[in-house]
Order: C-alpha cells, then sequence, then structure tokens
C-alpha cells in the first residue's frame, strides 16, 4: 500500500516538474528586438515559450473543407497549448522538409501569426515552434473586438520581402489551415478583416502590415453537421479520399511539368475544392451566422466575387457552383438551397498555348488549368458595401490564396501534380475567356500527372 503511494506520489512530482518545465521560458537572451514603434510595455528581451508537440488531424481532407464554416460564438472554455500547438503548427509551421504547410508563391515566406491570450501577445516562432514574448498585457478585446473569444490570432504580411498580392495569397492559405485545423478539433473561429487592421494598435515591427485577425475558441453552438448533397449535379460529386488534413499538408509539393490526363472526376473534385458548396448542411443554429450551406473558402462579405474558368485540350468552360446562387449579386447561401454545380462551355478552342504566353510555360502542356479571376461587378453589390476599388483589391488576393491552397491540397490527394502562376497579360486571358475589363484575371493553377 505504501509502495502504491509513494509510486503515486512520484509520479504527482514527476508530472508537476515536466508542466512547470514546459512553462519556462527556453531561453532568454539580452538582445533587444528590432523596432520600429514600440509601445511602453513592449518586451525588450527575448523570452520564449515552448510549445508541445503538434498532433496530426486524421480526418480525410476534404471532410475538413467541407465542415469548413465561421464561427463568431465562443464558451469561455480554454484553447490549451495543445491545441494552439497543432493549429498553428498547421498553419505556418516548418515541415521536415524545411519547407512551410503553406505554398510560399513569390519564394519568400511572408506571414507571421501574433498570437494574443489573457496574459500578453506572442509571435509564433515556426522555426523553433514556440511562443516568443511580443508584449505583455491583454489586448484582445482590442484587436479582435469584433468577437470575444479566449484567444485572438492576427495575421500580418511582412511587406517588405514580397509582393503585397502575393503575400495575400499566401495569408488565404494560412487562414484556411486555421480554419480546417480549429474545426476538426472542435474549436471554432472566423477570419476578420479591417482596414486599418486592429491589430496595429499593438505597434507592429516596421515592414509588417495587419491583415486578418482571427478568434479561436470552443463554439457556443456545437457543430451540427447533417449530410444533405442533395445533387443534381451535371458534375461527379465530390468524393472523400483516405489523405488526412495533416497528411495532405505534409505531401503537398509544386510541380513543375504537367502531363497526362485528368479525369472527369479529378476535374470536378479540384474545382470544387476551389469554390464549392459543402454537402453538408450547417445546423448547428448559430445566431451570427445564417449561412446554411457553405463554401470550402470563405469570403468577405460573403460577396463570393470569384469566377472558376477551366482549359483544356477540348475547349473553354466556367465553373458554375450552383445552378443559383445569388439574386441581383446577393448571396442566399442562407437557404441551404440543392446544388446544381456544372461546367459551362464558352469555346472548342484548346487555349493552353495561349495561356501559357500569359502566365508561365508550364501551362501550354497541362491537360487542366484553372483559372482564377475577379467579377469586379460581384464586389459592388446594390447598396452594399464597395469593395471594387484597387485600394482593396488585395482583399481578393487574399480569396484567390485561399482557393489555391485547396486547390493545391485536393491535387495531393488525388495524387496529381499542380503549381500556381500569377497572370502575367491579362488582356489576353480576358479575350481566351470572352470576357470584358469588368475582370481581372489573377492566377493560373496548372494541375497534371507527376
Ligand atoms: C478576407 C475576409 C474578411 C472577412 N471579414 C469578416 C469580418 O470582418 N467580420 C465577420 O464577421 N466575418 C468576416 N468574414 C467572414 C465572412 O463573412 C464569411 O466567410 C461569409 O459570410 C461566409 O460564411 P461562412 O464562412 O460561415 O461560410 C471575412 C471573410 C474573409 C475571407
Amino acid at each position: 500500500m505504501r509502495i502504491v503511494l509513494l509510486r503515486n506520489w512520484l509520479i504527482v512530482v514527476l508530472a508537476t516538474a515536466i508542466i512547470s518545465l514546459s512553462l519556462i521560458p527556453v531561453g532568454i537572451l539580452t538582445t533587444p528586438l528590432p523596432d520600429g514603434n514600440m509601445p511602453e510595455n513592449r518586451s525588450t528581451f527575448h523570452i520564449e515559450y515552448a510549445l508541445p508537440p503538434p498532433a496530426d488531424i486524421h480526418m480525410p481532407f476534404e471532410q475538413a473543407m467541407a465542415r469548413r464554416m465561421s464561427v463568431r460564438e465562443f464558451t469561455d472554455e480554454p484553447v490549451t497549448d495543445e491545441e494552439l500547438s497543432t493549429i498553428l503548427w498547421h498553419a505556418y509551421g516548418y515541415r521536415d522538409d524545411g519547407s512551410r504547410t503553406i505554398y510560399d508563391i513569390g519564394g519568400v515566406p511572408a506571414v507571421g501569426i501574433y498570437v494574443l491570450k489573457e496574459d500578453a501577445v506572442y509571435r509564433y516562432d515556426a522555426l523553433n515552434h514556440t511562443l516568443v514574448l511580443y508584449l505583455d498585457g491583454d489586448y484582445r478585446s482590442i484587436v479582435g473586438w469584433q468577437y470575444e473569444a479566449p484567444v485572438q490570432l492576427a495575421i500580418v504580411q511582412n511587406e517588405d520581402v514580397c509582393d503585397e498580392y502575393l503575400g495575400c495569397v499566401q495569408i488565404g492559405g494560412v487562414y484556411q489551415n486555421i480554419q480546417f485545423t480549429a474545426n476538426a478539433l472542435n474549436l471554432g473561429t472566423v477570419v476578420t478583416g479591417e482596414v486599418p487592421s486592429p491589430i496595429e494598435n499593438i505597434g507592429l515591427p516596421a515592414g509588417e502590415k495587419g491583415r486578418i485577425v482571427m478568434p479561436l475558441g470552443h463554439p457556443r453552438y456545437p457543430y451540427n453537421f447533417v449530410y444533405r448533397p442533395m445533387w443534381l449535379s451535371f458534375l461527379p460529386r465530390p468524393q472523400e479520399s483516405d489523405v488526412s488534413l495533416t497528411d495532405a499538408i505534409i505531401q503537398r509539393s509544386e510541380g513543375s511539368s504537367f502531363t497526362g490526363t485528368v479525369s472527369t472526376q479529378e476535374q470536378s473534385q479540384l474545382l470544387w475544392s476551389a469554390y464549392g458548396f459543402s454537402y453538408y448542411l450547417d445546423r448547428s443554429g448559430q445566431d451570427l451566422n445564417i449561412v446554411k450551406r457553405h463554401r470550402t473558402v470563405p469570403s468577405a462579405h460573403g460577396y463570393y466575387p470569384l469566377k472558376v474558368y477551366a482549359a483544356t485540350e477540348s475547349g473553354t468552360y466556367r465553373y458554375e457552383p450552383n445552378l443559383l446562387i445569388n439574386i441581383n449579386r446577393i448571396p442566399i447561401d442562407f437557404i441551404g438551397s440543392p446544388i446544381l454545380p456544372f461546367l459551362l462551355k464558352i469555346t472548342g478552342d484548346d487555349v493552353r498555348g495561349e495561356l501559357s504566353l500569359a502566365s508561365q510555360p508550364p501551362v501550354a502542356s497541362a491537360p487542366l488549368s484553372l483559372v482564377i479571376v475577379l467579377d469586379i461587378d460581384m464586389t459592388r453589390p446594390p447598396g452594399r458595401d464597395d469593395f471594387s476599388g484597387m485600394w482593396i483589391r488585395w482583399l481578393w488576393h487574399l480569396e484567390a490564396g485561399s482557393c489555391i491552397h485547396n486547390v493545391l491540397l485536393q491535387a495531393t490527394t488525388l495524387g496529381l501534380s499542380a503549381n500556381v502562376f500569377p497572370v502575367t497579360d491579362d488582356s489576353m486571358v480576358l479575350s481566351l475567356f470572352g470576357l470584358d475589363d469588368g475582370y481581372d484575371p489573377m492566377y493560373v493553377i496548372p494541375i497534371g500527372e507527376r
């Protein structure tokens, strides 16, 4: 009996020691941090906290995508360090091959993540998978004023290292991974964007621009998804693979040549990942989310102004995620209507050669290229905020980035190769797809066999 008590006592002492050690700063350096505008309680010393190892998310990638939705109401239950670690690694961690969990289009990682907790503001150090103290104090209600939550994540862009739009594409990938992972862990979050971003109130280092704030916590209304495709589809229905979210993120790679064929099932699946509607209906009954059938990406104000075009050997097409999406440019996804996705044929011409001249040479041989185009009119629906100006065009590059990220992961689970190139010749792309200057061609995603 005494031996058992002694053993229990030893276990308690050991566990306490391990927990305390994990909370001890892993290194205290006396180097002041480089800074532009430093608030008074800004930490002048490098204090770093280790995060526990991230967990794998075993949910199939497609299911994680189909469950993506915004959550705006949270309970007081804290987010654990394990959960935070898992979300941060999936968001923007380093993979074993030394690259990031999102494609750093432009060649330079341009994203930073601040983690706002009750005690302080931290910066995620992906290389060491640690939290670095940035600022003492609770800034959650200032930065995350829109929705109260135990944690607020703020995503910033380093403007000095990368083109503004390409940096936004990277952020689109990061916030997708945050939503997928949080949701799969039964946590919730929503992408919020403001100009200027409230994270700038804490004083960011020179060169950093605040873009997105994401409250993170346990949903007040638990997830309640009902499988209800109600699909009268002209396109094959999306299917779940046996590749988990974590494995899709780990295995993602950008190809440089694209050959062979892409089957109709694969085409449909890739288009769905880019901009399709979920096969679930959301029955969670949140007060602050009227959308009943969510899409694979979020959209500022729910405008969903992107069009996805496809170019194959047999012609050019426009993807229609549903027969009826908007009435007078106002989305009607709150109805949870049946889904009738289809491809509208535009021409029977093989334009892949010309498309490669308007982007990059490998596009010429890709059996399928998806082209993401902004429909500018959709960014200014009647009576609502006008987000059509060039001053805020970066907003739609965020959204394009989230579509691109989904397609790169979907190509991975299908065993296909994909990449993404910015459009370099707008007028050529407009003429290939029969569009006028009310459209802004953004990115070409070539896909083929590896
Ligand atoms: C760039 C961006 C900015 C957004 N900004 C806000 C915001 O400031 N506040 C908010 O409540 N939702 C915001 N949203 C979320 C959208 O309103 C939401 O994605 C859309 O209504 C569709 O709902 P769902 O995500 O639940 O499917 C934003 C989404 C994106 C992509």
